[in-house]
């Protein structure tokens, strides 16, 4: 179904991008959603691959999932097993998310051990230790792992390093247990701190969400009701760095920039002409774009989510940066496909580049490795000259619905060939 994508490359780029809802904060909502046993109505749900997954995953257990245009509706009335299906698990690590609302619901959840990644490891030990210290009693199949637990308790759990869905997991499951639960060095993300916003709104006891101490005094029972997603930052960044990248007048609607404030202080020191006005960024022709550096850091730094477009600006900037990524240790090997359009970026090890431009890239056969570089290859394609071909869309489509239609209105000649 997903196919591949052609893209003639270098057409003029103009008009306005809507901004969709936010991915990973949708597949966290979900998760939270088994936390009660009342309808939730998720409203700016985007039309992605892995909300699909996580769907199928929740149809699986029992739970009723149905769609109409951009809005979900999830009763979990009818949850009837903790057995995480297998393959729909393996295609999606946030299903790692239902472990937690599973534990409290049914007190016993199996779950298929999570593969490797194309961008690096990723192992689960943190969760594991979470759940044990909130109760769990852990055992280890092999294969994958069944956790057991008659109670949750509460306790302190100080993360040894910054996790996002680490924090969202033990926040979440921790609203069931039956005492007050603090974790300490916690992820600080929006969509962390949007989650515990609606499950105070239907009776947890969540404190300190956005910042590294967040306190939960466990509760009986939650409600549930409507949540309407928050804009997905890191599209809204991929179409700001589109626009910069494109040399044309781009308008990104639906946004939120302040969720993207180190993105703007980067992109101001490159020299790229942008305004920001209430939910809107307006990227302008910009004379010259400079070289800056970057590192990857967890919220409020730069987002990892954006290191691949990001990476892919530099090489149209002049000079010479170094690009660190310090999230993940397999997210730079991407590099290497820019170079077989053109692009000069040297790998100094797997955590650092360095990126001399401008480059001008020509336009190749490409397999899209994950959905980020997948992303910026496509944006490569579109200033590349001659034709890009980027197969297994399907990681694009993981992450960013109708991309071929939504850069068509733009003005991007791009189409997509359907697997037969
Ligand atoms: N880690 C461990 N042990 C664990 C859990 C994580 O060592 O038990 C490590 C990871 O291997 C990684 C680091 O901790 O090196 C930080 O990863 P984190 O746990 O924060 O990543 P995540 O929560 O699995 C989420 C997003 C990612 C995003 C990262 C970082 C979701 C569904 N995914 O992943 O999004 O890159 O936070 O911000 O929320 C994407 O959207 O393309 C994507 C990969």
């Amino acid at each position: 179904m997903h196919g591949t994508l052609h893209i003639e490359g270098g057409a003029p780029l103009s008009g306005s991008i809507a901004v969709n809802g936010a991915k990973n904060q949708a597949l966290k909502v979900m998760a939270a959603a088994l936390l009660s046993e009342e309808p939730c109505v998720v409203t700016n749900m985007p039309k992605i691959e892995d909300v699909e997954r996580m769907s199928a995953i929740l149809t699986a257990l029992g739970v009723s999932v149905t769609r109409d245009g951009d809005s979900m509706t999830i009763n979990p009335a009818g949850l009837s097993t903790g057995v995480l299906p297998e393959k729909e698990v393996n295609r999606i690590r946030a299903s790692v998310m239902l472990v937690g609302p599973l534990l409290a619901r049914t007190g016993d959840v199996t779950f298929p051990n999570p593969g490797g990644c194309q961008i690096g490891r990723r192992p689960i030990d943190m969760f594991l230790d979470g759940f044990r210290a909130l109760g769990a009693t852990i055992h280890d199949l092999g294969t994958g792992q069944r956790l057991t637990a008659k109670k949750l308790c509460g306790t302190t759990i100080v993360f040894p390093r910054v996790s996002v869905q680490t924090t969202e997991a033990m926040m979440i499951t921790a609203t069931r247990a039956r005492a007050t639960t603090t974790l300490k060095n916690a992820a600080m993300e929006p969509e962390i701190t949007a989650l515990a916003a609606y499950l105070n709104d239907h009776g947890a006891k969540i404190s300190g969400a956005g910042t590294p101490t967040i306190t939960i005094e466990g509760v009986e029972k939650l409600s549930a009701g409507p949540i309407t997603l928050i804009p997905d930052r890191v599209e809204a960044g991929t179409f700001a760095i589109l626009g910069a990248l494109s040399g044309g007048s781009l308008s990104i609607t639906n946004a939120e920039p302040a969720h993207l404030e180190n993105i703007w202080i980067h992109l101001k020191q490159a020299g790229v002409n942008f305004a920001v006005d209430g939910s809107t960024i307006h990227v302008m022709p910009s004379p010259t774009i400079k070289a800056v550096s970057m590192t990857t850091h967890e919220y409020p730094g730069f987002i990892t989510d954006l290191q691949a477009p990001y990476t892919l600006l530099m090489t149209q900037a002049k000079g010479q940066c170094i690009i660190h990524e310090t999230i993940f240790d397999g997210r730079l090997f991407y590099t290497d496909l820019l170079n077989s359009m053109g692009a000069n970026i040297i790998m100094c090890d797997p955590h650092r580049v360095v990126v001399n431009g401008p480059t001008p890239l020509h336009g190749r056969y490409l397999t899209s490795p994950d959905l980020r570089a997948g992303m910026a290859l496509v944006l490569a394609g579109l200033i590349a000259d001659g034709t890009t071909t980027i197969d297994n869309a399907y990681q694009i489509d993981r992450g960013y619905a109708d991309i071929v239609e939504r850069l068509q209105r733009l003005g991007a000649r791009i189409t997509r060939a359907d697997a037969s």
